[in-house]
């Protein structure tokens, strides 16, 4: 058996879903971020959300401004798409570099109260959206209160994906940090315009971290954490090699007090130690080779942009995450806090 390695060097990862907040909360977040990716595709749920061309472009500018000096990064915008999204914004998003617009089912998740209530009202901005090269961003649950929130994923895939892709056979669709055994047999069989991003803490952990020793509200997300047998089919599907699933972490930042309060707030904080995270999934799996592929060449692909020229280091080194990181006035708590990590960005 060849000896595992102790270093492993890749081209530069990109993040194909990334939350980035604004404000303090967006420079206390972003360098973390701009340390390990070139590029991230930045979600467009601030409050309120970022509905026009206009909006993203200033939005862009605001986290340019945040970036450390000397330190290099390209924020991919994306729009939020709400049942009102004119079809003639397709144009001026395209010219002002957007990239996507993302499909939050109204009330699905964090900040979606403005999202779409019925995809058949976003018809003609679909088929502008198809015919501007835009791609769509879905978080693929349903609302529905009778359908039980584990399987509002597969659900979704019945209900909206497969008229969906039916309808727009062209349009580029990627279908957010999947969770079950049926998002993804149906993303390695949905042909080459869909694809899926998959987060480091679905790979790494099943629904039990939630109530491990009592509610664990670090790992809280939506879409939650599921079944054993499905963070394994998920596993299985990243390191299958298959250019339609690429990295997206799906960091989410919330204030540690907004965590840790009767009613938490979804999201976990990963950005900190991400491709440490997914490192540690992949070799789990006996599958760091598949790696590369996954964190920084298939996204890049799928969006039709260049791969990145530069390299980045991880080197098998245990380090302990922060307990604590600062957030604006406020503090934070990463995935893994105060917990030992074995790989190590350079
Ligand atoms: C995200 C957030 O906090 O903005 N939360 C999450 O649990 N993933 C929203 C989202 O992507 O669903
Ligand atoms: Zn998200």
């Amino acid at each position: 058996m060849p000896a595992l390695p102790d270093v492993i060097q890749l081209t530069q990862p990109d993040d194909w879903h990334l939350h980035l907040r604004d404000g303090a909360a967006l420079a206390a977040v972003l360098p973390a971020t701009a340390r390990q990716f070139a590029r991230a595709i930045v979600m467009p749920n601030l409050r309120p959300p970022v509905t026009t061309a206009a909006a993203a472009v200033a939005y862009r500018q605001r986290i340019l401004a945040a970036l450390p000096a000397g330190m290099a990064f390209t924020p991919l915008m994306t729009l939020y798409l709400t049942d009102n999204t004119p079809p003639e914004e397709m144009r001026r998003a395209k010219e002002a570099g957007v990239v996507a617009l993302k499909l939050y089912p109204a009330g699905a998740t964090t900040n979606s109260d403005a999202g779409v209530t019925d995809i058949r009202k976003c018809h003609a901005t679909l088929e502008a959206m198809q015919r501007q090269g835009l791609l769509l961003l879905v978080h693929g649950e349903v609302t529905d209160a009778e359908i039980d929130i584990f399987d509002r994923e597969a659900v979704f895939i019945d209900r909206v994906m497969q008229p969906l892709r039916r309808q727009f056979p062209e349009l580029k669709v990627v279908f957010e940090h999947i969770t079950t055994t049926e998002a993804a047999q149906y993303v390695a069989e949905a042909g080459p315009h869909t694809a899926a991003t998959l987060t480091a803490h679905h790979l790494l952990y099943n629904r039990n971290a939630l109530f491990t020793g009592g509610l664990r509200p670090h790992y809280y997300c939506l879409p939650v954490l599921k079944k054993e047998k499905h963070r394994q089919a998920l596993v299985q599907a990243a390191t299958s090699g298959n250019p339609r699933f690429f990295l997206g972490t799906d960091s989410a930042p919330h204030a540690s007090v907004m965590k840790e309060q009767s009613v938490c707030g979804a999201g976990c904080y990963t950005a900190p130690a991400a491709l440490e995270l997914y490192a540690e999934a992949f070799e789990a799996a006996g599958a760091l080779d598949k790696l590369e592929g996954f964190a920084s060449h298939f996204g890049a692909d799928f969006y039709g942009l260049p791969r990145n020229a530069g390299t980045v280091t991880l080197r098998r080194e245990a380090w302990t995450l922060p307990e604590v990181l600062p957030f604006g006035d406020a503090t934070i708590k990463p995935l893994r806090a105060g917990e030992t990590l074995n790989w190590k960005l350079q």
